[in-house]
């Protein structure tokens, strides 16, 4: 029995984490370690972002992301771009672009310019992130208020130009549930009709552990194949702790960074949790590989449990445990629980 996720799995998909600047650096031994034993995919989690590699107009910083992708050279892991085109994480003069020409001005040279530098290392790109709302419709971003629904395509056709040898996906979250499945896929087959390459989607997977998901994810993989494109899910993780959203009668003006039920395990995970947590992923694994010819990645958000955004947001301070590693890079039930489908 291997004792390594991208072992494990190797015959069936990628075994992806999201490294943040401390692990490019290589700051953190003890989770380098791990990361190069786990994982052969990657994705950046923030340094490749519009705002930390372009802060300024015609001023590019490539200093972390070069890093970046020689890490990925050296271990020989499958490097993903995250991301070309999205709303968030936009540098300051860029969310003040008020007309088309100087936003599309913009995207073009973003696209060219970081697209085209890692032109036939990066594997695989995030080229449009989080497009779309619950409902289908297209989200009034900057992007959609300025250049239309068309920027979608144009972010593609300009990302296909700058680097022909990647593959380019469509990112978001939810878009398993229904109704933004369907915007979605309405979304794809526009840009495959009008003769765009797009050759995935990738679906984030930032669940709750509360989450009764499978047969919607199940319906979500086999549709999205359907369209001839891979299915990635691209930034895995379980919340174990509730979100404000998710407490009845919650006061609005309450200040939830100090209300303990929103921060219920600050010393350590309860057993039963571990468990359901260790469910969770292996009913999940075990439908990833009942599909594993569609899928082409799985990745998780973050290494272990102590880097994982999850501890501060939707709000600060709090004590996580969405990953199959723990705070001292152990591996979790989780961990085991899904290798042991293998
Ligand atoms: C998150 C990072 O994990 C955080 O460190 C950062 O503060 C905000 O962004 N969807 C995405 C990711 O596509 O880029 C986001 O990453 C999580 C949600």
């Amino acid at each position: 029995e291997p004792n390594s996720l991208k072992k494990a799995f190797h015959d069936d998909f990628l075994i992806g984490t999201a490294l943040g600047t401390s692990h490019i650096l290589e700051k953190d031994s003890a989770a380098n370690k791990l990361i190069i034993s786990q994982f052969d995919a990657i994705t950046p989690e923030n340094i490749m972002k519009a705002e930390v590699i372009h802060p300024a107009p015609g001023k590019y910083d490539f200093n972390l992301s070069d890093k970046y992708v020689a890490y990925g050279q050296k271990n020989k892991m499958f490097i993903v771009g995250h991301t070309l085109v999205w709303h968030s994480q936009m540098p300051a003069f860029a969310q003040k672009i008020q007309n088309a020409d100087s936003l599309r001005m913009f995207m073009t040279d973003h696209i060219n310019t970081v697209a085209g530098r890692y032109a036939g290392k990066i594997n695989s790109w995030d080229v449009v992130n989080e497009a779309l709302n619950e409902d289908g419709t297209m989200r009034e971003s900057i992007y959609y208020k300025l250049l239309g629904e068309n920027f979608v395509k144009e972010a593609f056709d300009l990302a296909a130009k700058a680097d022909p040898t990647a593959e380019l996906y469509y990112n978001d979250y939810n878009i398993e549930q229904p109704a933004k499945r369907k915007g979605a896929i309405a979304l794809i087959k526009k840009l495959q009709a009008s003769g765009t390459k797009i050759d995935g989607v990738g679906i984030q997977g930032h669940w709750n552990i509360n989450d009764d998901n499978l047969k919607i994810i199940e319906d979500a993989i086999t549709e999205f194949s359907a369209l001839g494109i891979k299915v990635a899910f691209t930034e895995l993780d379980y919340t174990v702790i509730p979100n404000p959203w998710d407490l009845k009668g919650a006061d609005v003006n309450q200040k939830f960074e100090e209300n303990p039920l929103l921060n219920p395990y600050p010393k350590a995970l309860p057993d039963s949790v571990d468990t359901k947590l260790a469910m969770r992923y292996k009913d999940l694994f075990a439908l990833f590989l009942k599909h594993k010819d569609k899928i082409s990645r799985v990745t998780f958000w973050g290494v272990n449990d102590g880097h994982s955004w999850l501890n501060g947001w939707p709000i600060k301070n709090r004590t996580n445990y969405p990953l199959l590693f723990d705070r001292n890079y152990k591996p979790k039930k989780a961990y085991n629980a899904v290798l042991e489908l293998k």
